[in-house]
């Protein structure tokens, strides 16, 4: 009998954070919350077990760190959530870097980023995204799963 055609497996999704993402729960809790990063990486890896996904989790405050990771990604990662944190606002080099990638990414912000200041509301790094999650907050990253585990299933 012919072998079934197996599909090959789906590669984990990249969930990357941006520069003080690590002070999650101490940094202004009032726009930020009191969950940790931690809390956010454990929510991502149960919400990723449910999905039948896997994830890897990463931060950091270098914006040339975060080009390298999504660097690797192309060949490493299925697709990609990102947390670019103030980045977003800046940096050309991540977008280049989300182009090159050649990857679905969904950009997610914890606060709305559209109720506050006016430099926080333009980001450089949407238009490689195939969606953006705002205002949600650690809920954002766990529906950008959601959306990428669709995604990857077609
Ligand atoms: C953020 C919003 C950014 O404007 C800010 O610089 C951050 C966090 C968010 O998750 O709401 O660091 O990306």
């Amino acid at each position: 009998m012919a072998k079934a055609a197996q599909r090959p497996p789906v590669k984990p999704v990249l969930v990357l954070n941006g520069p003080n993402l690590n002070m999650l729960g101490k940094r202004q809790p009032e726009i930020y919350g009191r969950e940790t990063l931690a809390d956010v990486e454990a929510a991502c890896r149960a919400e990723a077990a449910r999905l039948g996904l896997e994830v890897e989790f990463a931060q950091s405050n270098h914006e040339g760190v975060l080009v390298d990771r999504i660097q690797a990604a192309r060949e490493g990662n299925s697709g990609i959530i990102i947390n670019a944190g103030a980045y977003t606002h800046t940096s050309v080099a991540l977008l280049d870097a989300l182009n090159a990638a050649e990857l679905p990414a969904v950009e997610v912000h914890l606060s709305n980023i559209y109720k506050r200041e006016r430099f926080r509301h333009h980001s450089y790094i949407s238009p490689a995204a195939v969606g953006v999650i705002a205002g949600l907050g650690s809920q954002g990253y766990l529906l950008a799963l959601q959306a990428l585990a669709r995604l990857l299933a077609r």
